[in-house]
C-alpha cells in the first residue's frame, strides 16, 4: 500500500473508518512555527460529517489530539503526529461479501483478500481526516508567503456557480453546500434534496484558485506542478480527473487563441490572459494557479442495484442503508484544498523557495 505523499514535506495517513482512530504523521516541517490545536481543529471542522442534511449523518466530533512534534504551541522539527478517534462507529450495514457497485469493495477484495471492509476501511472518506490534518500544517507554512488557496463548489450536476474571487473568499464556508454564488445556492440545494429523496446521489465539480503563487514551483520533468497536483488530488476517493486552465478545451483552440500573450509594464512581464492555469513547462508562472476537479456521485445509495456475492459468486441485489453523503462535493472541498497546500509546500521546499527543517 502507498500511504505517504511528498518528498521533503511528507504526509502519512493512517487508520480505518471503523477502527480505533484515524490520523496523520507530518514529517519535514520546520521548527519554530506557531501551531495551536484550535488552528488544526478549525480546518478539520470544515470536513466533519453530521453538520448538515447534505452530509453523512455519522456524528463525529473529530477532536484532534497532538501526540508529538509540537511543544509550547511551536513545532520542534520532529514528526508531528495527529490523532482523531472514531467515536460513532456503526458497522451493521456493511457486508463483506456483497460488493457495493462503484465503491472499492471489489478491487480491495481481489487485491488484499483480508481487509477491514467495515465502513470501507482505508477506502472511506474518513481517511481524508489525515489529509486535512496535513493540509492545516502546510497552511501554516503558506501563511508566511503571499500565497493563498481558495476553493468552492463550482458545479452540482449541471448547475454552475460563477462567483468572483472575493465571493469565493468570503462566502464559500458560509453555507453547507460550499457554494460561493448566492444566486445558485438554492437551486443546488433543491437538486441535492430531490436526488436524496429518490435514494440516489449526485456529483459535481470543485474549482481551486491559488492567489499570488511564487514563481518557479515545479520540478521538470517528472515532478512538474501539474504532475504533482494530479497525483495528490486524484488520490482522493471519488475524484475522476483534473483540468488545468483551459483544460480539455485547449485541444479545440488554435495556437493563436490558446497562447497567453506576454507584454511588459514597468520592466515587469505580464500575461494577457491565463489559459495556462498559471503553469508553463511544469513551473509556476506567477499568475494565479487555477484548476477544476470532477467529483463522481457517492457510490453508496439506497436505490436497488445489481451486484454479486463474491464468496458465493452469485448475482444479488443490494440496497445500501447507512450514513452516506448524498453529494460528496461540499465535504471533499477542504480535502482538495489541503492536498493543494501540501503540494505547494513540498514543491516550494524542493525549489528552495520555502524553508525546510534541515539544519544548515
Ligand atoms: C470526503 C469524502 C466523503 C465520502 N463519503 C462517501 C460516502 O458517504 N459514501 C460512499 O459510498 N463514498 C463516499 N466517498 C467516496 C469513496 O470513498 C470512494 O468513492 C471510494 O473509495 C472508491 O474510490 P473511487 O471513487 O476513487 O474509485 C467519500 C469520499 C470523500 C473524499
Amino acid at each position: 500500500m502507498s500511504n505517504t505523499f511528498g518528498e521533503l514535506f511528507k504526509l502519512t495517513t493512517f487508520g480505518e473508518s471503523h477502527g480505533e482512530a484515524v490520523g496523520a504523521v507530518i514529517d519535514g516541517c520546520p521548527a519554530d512555527l506557531e501551531i495551536t490545536r484550535d488552528f488544526i481543529q478549525k480546518e478539520l471542522d470544515k470536513r466533519k460529517p453530521g453538520q448538515s442534511e447534505f452530509y453523512s449523518s455519522r456524528k463525529e466530533k473529530d477532536r484532534v489530539k497532538i501526540l508529538s512534534g509540537i511543544f509550547k504551541q511551536k513545532t520542534i522539527g520532529s514528526p508531528i503526529a495527529l490523532l482523531v478517534e472514531n467515536r460513532d462507529v456503526d458497522s451493521s450495514n456493511y457486508e463483506k461479501n456483497r460488493i457495493r457497485p462503484g465503491h472499492a469493495d471489489y478491487t480491495y477484495h481481489k487485491k488484499y483478500g483480508h481487509f477491514d471492509y467495515r465502513g470501507s476501511g482505508r477506502a472511506s472518506g474518513r481517511e481524508t481526516v489525515g489529509r486535512v490534518c496535513g493540509g492545516a500544517i502546510a497552511n501554516k507554512i503558506l501563511e508566511h508567503t503571499p500565497m493563498g488557496v481558495y476553493g468552492h463548489v463550482k458545479k452540482i450536476d449541471e448547475i454552475e456557480a460563477n462567483p468572483s474571487l472575493k465571493q469565493i473568499k468570503e462566502n464559500t464556508y458560509d453555507n453547507d453546500l460550499r457554494c460561493a454564488d448566492s444566486k445558485k445556492l438554492e437551486e443546488m440545494k433543491k437538486q441535492v434534496r430531490e436526488v436524496q429523496q429518490k435514494n440516489d446521489s449526485i456529483g459535481g465539480e470543485i474549482e481551486i484558485v491559488v492567489t499570488s503563487p511564487l514563481m518557479g514551483f515545479g520540478e521538470p520533468v517528472f515532478d512538474k506542478i501539474e504532475a504533482k497536483l494530479s497525483h495528490a488530488i486524484t488520490s482522493i476517493g471519488a475524484v475522476k480527473g483534473i483540468k488545468f486552465g483551459a483544460g480539455f478545451a485547449s485541444s479545440k483552440k488554435l495556437g493563436s487563441k490558446m497562447n497567453d500573450e506576454i507584454r511588459v509594464n514597468k520592466d515587469q512581464a505580464f500575461f494577457e490572459k491565463n489559459d495556462s492555469g498559471g503553469m508553463l513547462g511544469g513551473i509556476t508562472t506567477g499568475q494565479k494557479i487555477h484548476f477544476r476537479v470532477p467529483v463522481k456521485p457517492t457510490p453508496s445509495i439506497g436505490k436497488k442495484q445489481q451486484t454479486i456475492d463474491i464468496e458465493e459468486m452469485k448475482e444479488k441485489e443490494i440496497k445500501i442503508e447507512g450514513r452516506h453523503d448524498p453529494c460528496i462535493c461540499p465535504r471533499i472541498l477542504p480535502v482538495i484544498e489541503s492536498m493543494t497546500r501540501l503540494v505547494l509546500v513540498d514543491l516550494g521546499m524542493l525549489a528552495d523557495k520555502l524553508p525546510t527543517n534541515q539544519v544548515e
